[in-house]
């Protein structure tokens, strides 16, 4: 279960990507969740939790409930003795979990990377706080899988179920059942389909833009560009001054020596307009004469727009 909310905190970064700043939520068909105990050392078996519900908010706090009942051991008597002895009819357990979205902002579909996260798992009158490294992967643009990288291994007497697995050995009269449980999970998080449908993704990248770009992240973006560009107005180097940049038109700052492309491009500098330059400038306008190669991660092309704009336009 603690895997649980580690996965739904890693979902919740990715969510909280500046270009899917929306609600995220979990399918439970698609997602699995899982522990596994060991009896008389020598006997292995795998219980889950069929019913599992959440979201991941656009500020990256994530918030999953398992339906404790829902417990599936495959044998009717046991999932009704851990729904009374060891969850203690407790109905649900709750994961929450704040992320740093920073981090995973630039996963682009297709992409995966792994994660650090932090969570809460609250069972039956128990808080455990614990850390993990999960795997993730941008199955679409509408679409986030987050699973254990490792097995996560958490110990009943931390989530409070002990005596209730006390009460199990009891009640199957076994000598032995382990006290530390490997947990595994596999999370799938959907974008809401009407939203998703209702909102072009340009005009969600937009918003994203104005509204999400982080300005202090952008700060440190921009010291890749302060060799050339400086932000007082009218002050050029190597490259154009950038005061005022968005909404301008590219190429007609008084006192630079622009290249014709850029000049003759007629573009206006929207965040759009950014983006696509700055993720591939020669790429963008061929010929121009940035000596720039391009920033890869989009959040970090929001993010400098997002200092861009507070530096120099409030
Ligand atoms: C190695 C120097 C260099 C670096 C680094 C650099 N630029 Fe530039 N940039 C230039 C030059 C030179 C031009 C003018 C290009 C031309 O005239 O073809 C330019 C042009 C631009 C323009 C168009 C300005 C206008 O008035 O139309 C923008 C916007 C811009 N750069 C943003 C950035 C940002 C943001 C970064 C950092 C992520 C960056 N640049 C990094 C040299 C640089």
């Amino acid at each position: 279960m603690k895997l649980l909310l580690k996965a739904v905190t890693i979902a919740s970064a990715i969510v909280a990507t500046p270009v899917l700043a929306q609600t995220w939520t979990l399918d439970p068909e698609g997602s699995h969740l899982a522990y596994g105990s060991i009896k008389k050392d020598t006997v292995g078996e795998v219980n889950s939790f069929t019913g599992i519900s959440g979201q991941v908010g656009s500020d990256g706090k994530a918030d999953i409930k398992i339906d404790l009942s829902s417990v599936e051991t495959n044998i009717d008597v046991r999932n009704e003795r851990m729904i009374e002895y060891v969850f203690q009819k407790a109905g649900t357990a709750s994961l929450t979990a704040q992320f740093d979205m920073a981090e995973l902002s630039a996963l682009s579909v297709g992409e995966t990377t792994t994660v650090d996260v932090e969570a809460m798992l609250s069972l039956a009158g128990a808080d455990v706080e614990f850390d993990t490294e999960m795997f993730v992967a941008r199955l679409s643009e509408t679409a986030v899988m987050v699973s254990t990288n490792d097995m996560v291994f958490i110990s009943t007497e931390d989530a409070g179920v002990d005596a209730g697995i006390d009460k199990l050995m009891e009640l199957a009269d076994l000598p032995g059942i382990t006290r530390t449980v490997p947990v595994t999970a596999r999370l799938i998080f959907n974008l809401d389909d009407k939203k998703a449908e209702a909102e072009p993704a340009a005009a969600v990248a937009t918003a994203a833009v104005s509204v999400e770009g982080d300005v202090k992240a952008g700060k440190k973006v921009f010291r890749k560009c302060s060799a050339c560009h400086k932000l007082d107005e009218d002050r050029h180097t190597v490259g154009p001054s950038l005061y005022g940049i968005i909404g301008a038109t590219a190429g007609q700052a008084e006192g630079f020596r622009f290249s014709k492309q850029l000049q003759e491009s007629g573009i206006v500098w929207t965040p759009e307009t950014l983006t696509t330059f700055l993720a591939d400038p020669k790429g963008a306008v061929p010929g121009n004469k940035m000596q720039f190669r391009g920033l890869k991660k989009e959040a970090d092309i929001l993010n400098v727009i997002a200092y861009l704009r507070a530096e120099t336009q409030g």
